[in-house]
């Protein structure tokens, strides 16, 4: 008899730390609203279906653009665009780039290039030597001047355009122009209904 009231005891102290915790859990996690009827403080040996602290699938911590700019790709967030588009850096509108720098960057080399929150360049990178001051010029009639520079690994070779070879291996992927909307993106695989 001693015995039970002992084990009794013991389950209900378990009980309660393990109800504890799971209530702290769940404060946090999604706000479920059931479950809330379990509070009764009679400690059932049905315990073990305690809401496991689901550990959240990994969070979208934003991959931060990690400055190991190596191979030809950063990766994806959400899918490798790359396993389908496997030709993305010959398609047309990247290829010819250097038309859309000025909707997303602005069209101001200096408010991009120089001043706080920027990269803060000298001047001499694109105005070259005191003694030699160039004003640049676009290096082909039709092109933007910010293809004179931006090929990759040195930026201040020409990258004529080409704005998947200018982006992702400096860990800018796909997403961060397109966003990450990928049904959104692909709603012509949707055609077969009506
Ligand atoms: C499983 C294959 C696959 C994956 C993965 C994929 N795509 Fe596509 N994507 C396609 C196909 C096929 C098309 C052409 C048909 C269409 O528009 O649905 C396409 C079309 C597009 C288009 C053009 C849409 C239009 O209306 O002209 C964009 C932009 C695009 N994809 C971006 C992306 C991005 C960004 C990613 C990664 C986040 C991605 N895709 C991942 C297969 C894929
Ligand atoms: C559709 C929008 C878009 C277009 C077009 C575009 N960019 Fe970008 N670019 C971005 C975004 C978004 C980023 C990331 C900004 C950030 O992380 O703060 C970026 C980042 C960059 C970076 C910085 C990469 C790094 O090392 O952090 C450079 C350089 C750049 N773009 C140059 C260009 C040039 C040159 C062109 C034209 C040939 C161009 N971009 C066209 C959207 C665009
Ligand atoms: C990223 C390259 C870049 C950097 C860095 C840069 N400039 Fe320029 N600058 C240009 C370009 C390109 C033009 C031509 C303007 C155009 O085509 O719109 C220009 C034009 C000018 C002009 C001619 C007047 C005008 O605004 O068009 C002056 C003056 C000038 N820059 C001064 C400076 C000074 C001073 C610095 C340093 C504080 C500087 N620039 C840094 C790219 C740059
Ligand atoms: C004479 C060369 C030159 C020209 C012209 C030039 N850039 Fe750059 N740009 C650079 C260099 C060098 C850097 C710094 C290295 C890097 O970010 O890769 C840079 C950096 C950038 C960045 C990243 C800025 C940051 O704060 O990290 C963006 C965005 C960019 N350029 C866009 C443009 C756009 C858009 C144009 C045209 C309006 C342009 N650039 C013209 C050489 C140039
Ligand atoms: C710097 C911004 C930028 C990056 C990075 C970028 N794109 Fe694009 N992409 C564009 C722009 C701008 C267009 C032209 C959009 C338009 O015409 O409205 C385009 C067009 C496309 C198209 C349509 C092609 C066509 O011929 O109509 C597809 C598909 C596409 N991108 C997929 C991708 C994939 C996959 C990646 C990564 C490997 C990628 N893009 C990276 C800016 C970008």
């Amino acid at each position: 008899m001693k015995r039970r009231i002992v084990i009794l005891l013991a389950l209900f102290v378990l009980g309660v730390l393990v109800l504890g915790c799971a209530q702290q859990e769940e404060a946090k996690t999604t706000p479920t609203p059931a479950k809330t009827a379990e509070k009764t403080p009679t400690p059932k040996p049905k315990e073990e279906k305690t809401p496991k602290p689901t550990p959240t699938p990994e969070k979208k911590s934003t991959p931060k653009p990690t400055p190991t700019p190596k191979k030809v790709e950063a990766s994806s967030p959400l899918v490798e665009c790359t396993v389908c588009h496997t030709k993305s850096t010959d398609y047309k509108p990247h290829v010819n780039g250097g038309q859309y720098c000025a909707n997303c960057h602005g069209s101001n080399p200096h408010t991009i290039h120089v001043g706080p929150g920027t990269i803060n360049l000298e001047c001499s990178v694109c105005h070259g030597p005191p003694d030699n001051i160039q004003i640049p010029k676009p290096i082909e009639e039709g092109r933007t001047v910010c293809e004179n520079c931006h090929a990759y690994p040195d930026a201040t070779k020409p990258s004529y355009g080409n704005l998947v070879n200018i982006h992702l291996p400096r860990g800018k992927y796909c997403t961060v122009c397109h966003g990450t909307d990928v049904s959104g993106l692909h709603t012509a695989a949707d055609s077969f209904v009506e």
